[in-house]
C-alpha cells in the first residue's frame, strides 16, 4: 500500500491530538467506497465541512466482501484509496480490515463522526453506536443524494448487461423448499436464476443446499431483538444485499422473522411466501400441529405475496394436502413438503414472467 496513500491508526490519533490542542475538530467517516461517484463526493464535501480535517476509513478488501457479496470490490483498496486522497476536500485515508468501524473510532476518537443519510442515529450499527456514545463522541447523520448511490450505479451497470432476472431465497430451516426452487433455476425452468441465500439462522441447513447448488449464501445477523422479528441495522444489511446483489425478486421460504417497511415497500408485489395451511386458517407458527389437533381432513399449503402481516396477503396458489387418520406432523409435513416442492417453483417462474 503505498504509504502516500494511506496514514495509521496511530499517525491520525496523534493528529487528533494536536488539531484538539489548537482547538480544532478531526471528522472520522467509514465505509467501503468501492465506485467513487458524485453522490460520495457530494457527501465528504459536506462530511469535510463539520471540522477542520476530514479522515476516511475505508473496509479492507475481504470486508468489503463479507460485507458486500462475493463480487465485491470492484476496485481495490490501495486503488479506493488512491482516488479518495486525490479530493481536495479529505485530508487522509486509514484501511481497517474489520467489517465494523468500532476499533477504528475507538483508536482515533474523532471529534465527529459522521455517516451518510440512509442511516438514522438508530440504525448505527450497534458495535458502533456503543464505542461513540461511550466516548461523547458527536454524530451527525448527512442527506445522501437521492439515486446517486453505489448500488444504482452498479444496477444501472448490470441492467445493460444481464436481462436474468434475480431471485433471493430467505429461511431459517431445513431448506427443501429452496434446493427444489434452486432444481428448477439449474434445469432453466425458473425464467431466472437464485441469486443469492439469506438465512438468520448460522447453521441452517438452507445454507449448505445454497452450497450445493453453488449459489452465495449469506448468515445475516437479526441483533437482540423481539423474537421473529428485526433489528433495524439488520434489515438495512439485507436491503443492502439485495440491491448489491440486484435482486428482482424475493421468495420466503420458511423464513421465521417479519419483514416491514423500508423493505416491504422497496419490493412492493415482489416478495412472495409459503405457509403450510390453507390461509387465512392456522397463520403463525405451528400450521400442521394445529390442524391435525383439530382434526381437520385437509390441510395444504399456500403461496401469497407478502404485507407486512403473519401470513398475509393477496393468495396466488392454494392447493389442499389430505390429512390421513393417524397422520404425525412429521407425516403430514411431508405429504404438504411435496406438494409445495412442485408448486413453489412453478408460482415463483409466473411471477417473474410479469416482471417486465
Ligand atoms: C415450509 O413447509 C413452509 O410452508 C413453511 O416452512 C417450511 C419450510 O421448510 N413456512 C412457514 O411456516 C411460514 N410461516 P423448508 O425449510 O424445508 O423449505
Amino acid at each position: 500500500m503505498p504509504e502516500r496513500f494511506v496514514s495509521s491508526l496511530n499517525e491520525v490519533a496523534s493528529l487528533r491530538d494536536r488539531l484538539e490542542a489548537e482547538e480544532k475538530k478531526l471528522v472520522l467517516t467509514n465505509g467501503a467506497f468501492d465506485v467513487l461517484h458524485v453522490g460520495h463526493l457530494r457527501y465528504l464535501r459536506e462530511a469535510a465541512a463539520l471540522g477542520d480535517l476530514l479522515f476516511v476509513a475505508i473496509n479492507g478488501d475481504k470486508s468489503v466482501r463479507e460485507l458486500k457479496g462475493p463480487g465485491r470490490p470492484v476496485n481495490s483498496v490501495e486503488d479506493r484509496a488512491e482516488m479518495l486522497c486525490a479530493l481536495e476536500f479529505v485530508d487522509g485515508v486509514v484501511v481497517f480490515e474489520e467489517r465494523r468501524a468500532s476499533r477504528v473510532i475507538e483508536a482515533i476518537r474523532p471529534h465527529v463522526y459522521s455517516k451518510g443519510g440512509d442511516y438514522t442515529a438508530d440504525s448505527l450499527i450497534d458495535e458502533e453506536k456503543v464505542v461513540l456514545d461511550r466516548l461523547g463522541i458527536e454524530i451527525k447523520i448527512l442527506s445522501l443524494v437521492a439515486g446517486k448511490s453505489t448500488s444504482e450505479t452498479l444496477k444501472c451497470l448490470s441492467k445493460r448487461e444481464d436481462s436474468t432476472k434475480k431471485v433471493a431465497i430467505f429461511g431459517s430451516g431445513k431448506g427443501s423448499n429452496a434446493a427444489a426452487i434452486m432444481e428448477a433455476a439449474s434445469e432453466g425452468k425458473l425464467g431466472g436464476e437464485v441469486a443469492l441465500v439469506m438465512s438468520d439462522v448460522p447453521n441452517a441447513g438452507i445454507l449448505s443446499e445454497a452450497d450445493r447448488y453453488g449459489v452465495p449464501r449469506i448468515f445475516i445477523d437479526p441483533g437482540t431483538t423481539r423474537v421473529g422479528h428485526l433489528t433495524d441495522a439488520s434489515l438495512k444489511e439485507i436491503q443492502d444485499r439485495l440491491q448489491a446483489a440486484s435482486i428482482d425478486l424475493i421468495v420466503l421460504a420458511g423464513f421465521m422473522r417479519i419483514f416491514r417497511e423500508p423493505l416491504l415497500g422497496a419490493f412492493g408485489g415482489r416478495i412472495l411466501n409459503i405457509h403450510p395451511s390453507l390461509l387465512p386458517k392456522y397463520s403463525g407458527l405451528r400450521a400442521i400441529e394445529r390442524a391435525i389437533d383439530a382434526g381437520d381432513r385437509a390441510s395444504g399449503y399456500t403461496i401469497h405475496l407478502v404485507d407486512g402481516g403473519v401470513d398475509s396477503g393477496a393468495i396466488l396458489r392454494q392447493e389442499e394436502v389430505p390429512i390421513h387418520s393417524g397422520d404425525s406432523p412429521e407425516q403430514l409435513q411431508q405429504r404438504i413438503h411435496t406438494a409445495e416442492h412442485v408448486a413453489y417453483p412453478e408460482v415463483i417462474a409466473e411471477q417473474l414472467a410479469k416482471l417486465a
